[in-house]
């Protein structure tokens, strides 16, 4: 009994989660395939080539066994149909676990048809919180993290939100996944860096908070507009070209819009730039990790602690505050960055080995 394989099904749909996945899916086919069985649902969320299956071509992972297509819509469309979906794969599947991550919709989908059959769900990227409750991704981790029965938190203070809410069983503070991925992939593309080092800010800007008011929009994109003595590069979101589009917005020269980018490129252009500006959770902590100052459009953050360390500054869509921290910006206080916050790049392993652990345990005891 205690030899059985345990089967977990991963349920993935959007950018961030092919990265965060990536890590524990490498692992498992790597050191743990004795031990655990991994089935990979994409749920279709994310679908253009440069969405989705470039991160499969690049990240060194199986492409997933099932891609359910939901693709877009509005979250009730989405998630309802990702849920009906995703409940015929696990009744097919009969896994022991299934792990799902961050705050998507198709995080929301799997945590939800998984303990409507009851079975145990482990949160990766757990506790995080905006205090927003408005927004989509704030309502998707809520909900994820009262279902689910392991709760993986990248950090201390998302322990501690959990806490706050009454949620105390099966919470291990492991590190951050992103982080493993970073120094991994980061290591791929020592060798080859197809961006030199250049006076350039990078740039990404996505979240429907922005998209889709467009006075914030508009804000955002005229204070860029207005900093021509700040050279950008900016992979964007298919959400942000056709919100562009929509309103008329047009970004000035001095900001090269490019398609969006596969992690590898990603990694390349984090390491070139002078700075980051960004709506992303991904990216703000990256820069973190890259030791490059953050200036976040967004009005709060999950990731408080590169705040309060002076690496990340909030500024919203003000376009004054925007152009303030432009000018703010110093990037010679490196030397006094440490990346401590988000572990020692073993969150995945920690995370493999804490489901082994467990369900070691319930094997011995049924
Ligand atoms: C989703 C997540 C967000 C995350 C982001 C990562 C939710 C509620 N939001 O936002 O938390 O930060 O993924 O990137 O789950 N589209 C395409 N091609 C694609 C994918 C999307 O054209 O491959 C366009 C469609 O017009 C779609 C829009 O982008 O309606 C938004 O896509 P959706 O997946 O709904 O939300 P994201 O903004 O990507
Ligand atoms: N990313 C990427 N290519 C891009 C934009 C982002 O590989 O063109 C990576 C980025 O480095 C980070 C992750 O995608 O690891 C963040 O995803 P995103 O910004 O879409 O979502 P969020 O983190 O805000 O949920």
């Amino acid at each position: 009994m205690e030899d059985k394989i345990i089967r977990i099904v991963t349920i993935v749909g959007a950018r961030p989660q092919f990265i965060k996945a990536a890590v524990i899916s490498r692992l498992i086919a790597n050191e743990y395939s004795g031990a655990i069985s991994e089935y990979c649902v994409h749920t279709g969320q994310h679908y253009d080539h440069n969405m989705s299956k470039v991160f499969f071509q690049e990240l060194l992972i199986p492409e997933p066994d099932i891609n359910l297509e939901v693709g877009s819509g509005s979250h009730g469309r989405q998630t309802g149909e990702m849920l009906y979906k995703i409940e015929e794969a696990l009744l097919q599947q009969k896994p022991d676990w299934v792990m799902v991550y961050g705050d998507t919709n198709s995080t929301l989908a799997g945590a939800l048809a998984a303990s409507k059959l009851n079975i145990p769900v482990a949160h990766v990227e757990a506790g995080l919180r905006s205090f927003n409750r408005k927004m989509a991704e704030e309502q998707n981790r809520v909900l994820t993290d009262h279902l689910a029965s392991l709760l993986f938190c990248p950090t201390g203070v998302a322990r501690q939100n959990l806490e706050d809410e009454g949620i105390k069983a099966g919470v291990e503070v492991v590190g951050d996944v992103m982080y493993d991925a970073s120094l991994f992939y980061r290591s791929m593309v020592a060798e080859q860096r197809s961006v030199p080092p250049d006076n350039f800010y990078l740039l990404t800007l996505h979240r429907a908070e922005n998209t889709d008011y467009p006075e914030r929009l508009t804000a955002i994109v005229e204070a860029l507009n207005s900093l021509n003595n700040f050279k950008g590069v900016f992979p964007i979101h298919p959400r942000t070209r056709k919100a562009l589009e929509r309103e008329g917005l047009r970004l000035k020269a001095h900001i090269k819009v490019i398609e969006p980018v596969g992690f590898l490129e990603m990694l390349r252009l984090e390491e070139a730039c002078e700075f980051i500006v960004t709506d992303s959770g991904g990216l703000q902590k990256e820069a973190y990790f890259f030791a490059k100052p953050c200036i976040t459009l967004r009005d709060q953050t999950e990731w408080v602690e590169t705040v309060e360390a002076g690496w990340n500054v909030i500024v919203g869509a003000d376009k004054e505050k925007i152009v303030t921290a432009f000018n703010d910006i110093k990037s010679d206080n490196r030397s006094a960055h440490s990346p401590t916050f988000y572990g020692n790049g073993r969150a995945g392993a920690k995370i493999i080995e804490k489901i082994i652990n467990i369900q070691g345990k319930s094997f011995k005891e049924n």
